[in-house]
């Protein structure tokens, strides 16, 4: 089972380093006003959530404590992270504070992953 939940933790990591990546690619065209949201950061976002649940799963079926109030906060941001991306993904050019949200909100995840013990 542990290897499992590493490989699921595996796979999260790839899902955020879509989704940041994917908006770090755009960092230049915000500052222009230019910015989008790249097919990456959308499919980033999707891993984020179906991986993330798993882990849930995965980790309650192995008795292992799952601190619901810190993924409940990062269910919270990432639904508004894959509700704006997902809205606004054909959209040639996302306003400036619209884009850079998605990012705050993003790094916000990491640090709560990593900061909320
Ligand atoms: C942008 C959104 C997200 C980011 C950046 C993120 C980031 C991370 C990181 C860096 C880890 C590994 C560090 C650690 O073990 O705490 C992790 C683990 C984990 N994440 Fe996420 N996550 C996100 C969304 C979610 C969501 C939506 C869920 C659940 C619905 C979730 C559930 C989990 C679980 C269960 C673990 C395993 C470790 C633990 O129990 O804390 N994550 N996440």
């Amino acid at each position: 089972m542990d290897v499992l939940i590493h490989l699921f933790v595996g796979l999260h990591i790839i899902g955020i380093a879509a989704l940041l990546g994917g908006f770090l690619t755009q960092l230049k065209a915000m500052g222009r006003d230019a910015a989008r949201f790249v097919p990456a950061m959308l499919h980033g976002a999707a891993t984020m959530l179906v991986t993330g649940v798993i882990l849930v799963g995965l980790n309650q079926a192995d008795d292992q404590p799952v601190d619901n109030v810190k993924i409940g906060v990062k269910l919270a941001l990432l639904i508004v992270i894959l509700g704006l991306v997902y809205v606004k993904r054909d959209d040639e050019r996302v306003e400036k504070p619209l884009f850079g949200l998605v990012g705050l909100l993003t790094v916000a995840n990491v640090f709560i992953a990593v900061l909320w013990t």
